[in-house]
């Protein structure tokens, strides 16, 4: 080989390890887990509180809003829209143009990696009079849209996709019509996308939900202004409110707390206090099934800030049964499946997580990439098409392992926890990608952990 491109070569690999030794994290194991925490502003809530904040009339300011870079695709795409937004660190200040404020884009709108950036906004842009095109990164543009297409041209806009209800998306917006939908998939994201349209229509809109997912679009809606009600299984909106800007708190993300919840549920000793943070009963189910299966988690100093649920969670080591997560619960801790997946290997008779095929469809293949990351680590595990299982302490402790994570957050931050119990050191590769909702995690879980 020619010295100079020998030389070039050799430049390129160096760079490439650098790159790579930037984005991998290692985890050695820990002895225990201990100090108190307070984890970012709610995504969930932070994306709902930005959207009725830019279609409301007046300013909102909004404090502790989340870190994730989701919820900064969502700001991005209401400034493209018209819409100032000051962000300062956690303070987000939106000035809202109210309901018929919104101006066209003249580029298509990124929503990155985020679903409900996509979902939610496609709500939104479905009831504006302009046409808008919304993209996002290689993972969203495989997640199923159909979900929200269907029920939004129902109600009469028009959405062009890519073959099978894939982004980019072409939003026709429309004069929008009520519409009664009841939801194939127990979603959040759609049924928001269809309450936000509903906003824009004349007369009432109603969702009907079997299984009920998060509330957060309901409540933060009452706290605009508008008028929503939920009776039974249905949620009644009724069109064309006046929306008005205020101030809110985005309580901390139940969700980003539960890797350390879980952290204290594999190593002995633990001990940790989580201050702050949202416990939505829509959110909490995460807390039943830890307490089954023997853990002690206890909400303290609950209280009641813009119509949600916000306190402390003190919790405390201790040896768990495991045992099997499936109905009605699965919708209520879809995001947390992947870190019990993860303590699975700790627990004394395993877990099975059952009718969870929405994991599929996830910001990565969770099933299989859960799979597939566990059987690196030397654990027993049996992959479903709705689910799987994951054997107990008998089938051995876990071991160090290089983790891909497949550009997933929350995958590569459920096995940094697993990685605290396991013997040896874990790689996990592409680790930055935990700043979709994250970005401090494994600063912060460096600060709790003892070695
Ligand atoms: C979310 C709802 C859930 C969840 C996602 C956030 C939301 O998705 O997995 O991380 O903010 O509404 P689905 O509604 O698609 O289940």
């Amino acid at each position: 080989m020619a010295p100079s491109l020998l030389a070039a070569k050799l430049a390129c690999a160096k760079w490439r390890d650098r790159i790579l030794a930037v984005a991998r994290q290692k985890i050695l194991p820990a002895r225990t887990i201990t100090g108190a925490v307070e984890v970012p502003g709610d995504k969930s809530i932070s994306h709902r509180y930005a959207i009725l904040a830019a279609i409301a009339e007046g300013v909102s300011e909004i404090e502790q809003f989340s870190a994730a870079a989701d919820c900064r695709s969502t700001l991005d795409c209401f400034r493209r829209l018209g819409i100032e937004v000051d962000q300062r660190a956690d303070r987000v200040r939106v000035v809202g143009k109210s309901l018929g404020g919104l101006r066209a884009s003249s580029n298509a709108l990124d929503a990155g990696n985020s679903g409900t950036s996509m979902r939610l906004l496609t709500g939104v842009l479905a009831g504006q009079s302009f046409r808008t095109t919304l993209d996002g990164d290689a993972s969203l543009r495989r997640r199923p849209m159909g979900r929200v297409i269907e029920p939004l041209e129902k109600m009469g806009a028009r959405i062009r996709s890519r073959e099978g209800g894939l982004a980019p998306l072409e939003i026709e917006g429309a004069k929008l019509q009520p519409v009664e939908y009841t939801l194939p998939v127990a979603s959040a994201q759609v049924k928001s996308a269809v309450l936000l349209a509903g906003l824009f229509a004349e007369g009432v809109t109603s969702v009907i939900e079997d299984v009920r997912t998060r509330d957060h679009t309901e409540l933060a809606l009452e706290e605009f202004g508008a008028e929503i009600a939920r009776e039974g299984c249905a949620i009644r909106v009724t069109g064309r409110p006046k929306l008005t800007g205020r101030k809110l708190i985005v309580p901390g993300d139940l969700s980003s707390a539960a890797f350390f919840l879980v952290a204290a549920m594999i190593l002995p000793d633990s001990r940790l206090l989580v201050h702050n943070v949202g416990l939505n009963p829509t959110r909490t189910a995460l807390l039943d099934v830890l307490a089954r299966m023997g853990g002690a988690v206890k909400p303290i100093s609950v209280r009641c800030q813009n119509g949600e649920l916000v306190g402390d969670l003190s919790v405390q080591h201790a040896p768990l049964s495991g045992g099997v997560v499936e109905g009605g619960e699965i919708a209520q801790l879809i995001d947390e499946l992947p870190v019990l997946a993860a303590l699975a290997p700790f627990t004394e008779r395993g877990i099975e997580i059952r009718n969870a095929e929405e994991l599929r469809v996830k910001e990565s293949d969770r099933i299989a990439v859960l799979a597939e990351n566990l059987r690196r680590m030397g654990a027993s595990v049996e992959e479903r098409p709705d689910g799987l299982r994951v054997e107990g302490r008998a089938a051995g402790k876990l071991r160090g392992a290089e983790i891909d994570p497949h550009g997933d957050h929350r995958m590569a931050m459920a096995f940094a926890v697993a990685a605290l119990g396991a013997e040896g050191a874990t790689l996990i590769r592409d680790s930055e990608c935990a700043g979709v909702s994250y970005p401090q995690f494994f600063e912060a879980l460096d600060r709790l952990v003892e070695r």
